[in-house]
């Protein structure tokens, strides 16, 4: 019998992904960045699905990274260049519009974008910027968020912009968010952006999406004899698509037919489902059951976690995936075979995280048991004939910094 056992992928150290974006700046620009910044990736502990109906979600940075080595220009030109790309992008930062640039570099001037069209970056302004990354690129942990957050820090500190109070952070988390939404047309909800510029090292952030208050709940599963486990589909996952869309625009069409802003108003839950279901609408009946049920999911966790009562934090997070999965319908097969292989290898509980579609699922565990539930689901993935899992690092670090 061949033995499958899943990849680890070890996070590199913040600096030496500050050091190769110094590098790829030295090559490109023929110079030496005037600094370097950056911003991590995220999981989510819970709370799913929700941040664009209004809820609370609790989601902690990664220690994978992007860097951005960055110096500002005088003639309102930004050239941008990055080591996991071939193609550079090169333009004016007053020529950045609404599908102008396409692919990745969208995120990066959507920022300037934003900034600028707030009137924060003067006139004739520009940038050189180089990107290095350790974030795996469409495993649903927000590479794109820590791209355009290490962007916004880097252009926000170079222009003199202040960001050291939390404030300060949420004028850039929401320039990240409409970076995307508008110039890469991605209509992500908002908590990625929120947590890479927000975080703490050894907590999760509760964040509120109606009103961006937030705080940090303490997430050091060692300290209980737990482990946090993210274990990769290595199935691809893209949010620059309908899927993620259609989802939204359910949940948007359940709260125009509930009468209600955000589902987060809706008081009585049954009696809202009821009437959508009345009205026809048994799938947006079903996607709403998702989004009300965990919101409520998140409030048991934070109390879960506040008595350290970990399983029950675990089993909140696999009734969170079969909603998901049954209710929202945004898991795939090797999601799914991930949960059960986990499960039936004793975690306390599992989960797909993120968009879906694909991408990575949260184990938390015994921290005895992290080393049979990965080779498990090995074995089950390769059973199944899905492609071989990836393992990364889920311990809570810190938000977009300046490195060097
Ligand atoms: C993606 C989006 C987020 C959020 C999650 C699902 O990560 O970027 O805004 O909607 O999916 O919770």
């Amino acid at each position: 019998m061949t033995v499958t056992s899943a990849r680890r992928v070890d996070p590199i150290a913040a600096d030496a992904v500050g050091n190769s974006a110094t590098e790829a700046f030295v090559q490109a620009f023929g110079y030496r960045p005037t600094g370097v910044w950056s911003a991590p990736g995220r999981a989510n502990l819970i709370g799913e699905h929700i941040d664009y109906a209004g809820g609370t979600v609790l989601p902690f940075a990664l220690p994978y990274v992007t860097a951005a080595a960055v110096s500002v220009r005088a003639d309102g030109v930004v050239r941008c260049v990055s080591t996991h790309e071939e193609q550079g992008w090169e333009g004016p930062v007053d020529q950045v519009a609404p599908g102008h640039p396409t692919g990745w570099a969208s995120y990066v001037a959507g920022v300037l974008w934003v900034l600028a069209t707030r009137g924060l970056l003067s006139a004739g302004v520009g940038f050189d910027i180089a990107i290095a990354s350790s974030v795996p690129i469409g495993s649903g942990l927000s590479s794109s968020a820590a791209l355009e957050c290490s962007v916004a820090l880097a252009v926000a500190e170079l222009t003199g912009l202040p960001t050291t109070e939390p404030e300060d952070r949420l004028q850039l988390v929401t320039a990240a968010i409409r970076a995307e939404n508008e110039i890469a047309g991605a209509s992500t909800g908002g908590m990625d952006q929120s947590v890479s510029m927000l975080a703490r090292s050894g907590s999760a952030l509760l964040l509120d999406c109606r009103t961006f208050a937030h705080s940090h709940i303490p997430l050091d599963p060692a300290r209980s004899g737990a482990a946090l486990m993210l274990i990769d589909s290595n199935t691809p996952h893209q949010l620059v698509g309908s899927a993620y869309t259609d989802r939204r625009a359910d949940i948007d069409t359940a709260a125009e037919r509930l009468g209600v802003a955000s589902l987060r108003s809706v008081r009585d839950v049954d009696a809202a489902l009821a009437r959508l279901a009345a009205d026809g609408g048994e799938r947006l009946a079903r996607r709403a059951r998702h989004v009300l049920s965990e919101m409520r999911r998140v409030e048991l966790a934070v109390e879960a976690m506040q008595t350290d009562n970990l399983r029950l934090v675990g089993e909140l997070l696999s009734a969170s995936h079969a909603s998901l999965r049954d209710d929202y319908e945004v898991s795939t097969s090797a999601l799914d075979a991930i949960v059960a292989a986990a499960l039936d290898g004793g975690a306390w509980g599992a989960r797909m995280i993120g968009g879906g579609f694909g991408g990575c699922a949260l184990v938390l565990c015994a921290a005895d048991r992290e080393e049979i539930i990965a080779a498990a689901v090995a074995q089950t993935l390769a059973a199944a004939e899905h492609p071989t899992p990836s393992v990364y690092v889920a311990s809570p670090g810190p938000p977009a910094r300046r490195l060097q």
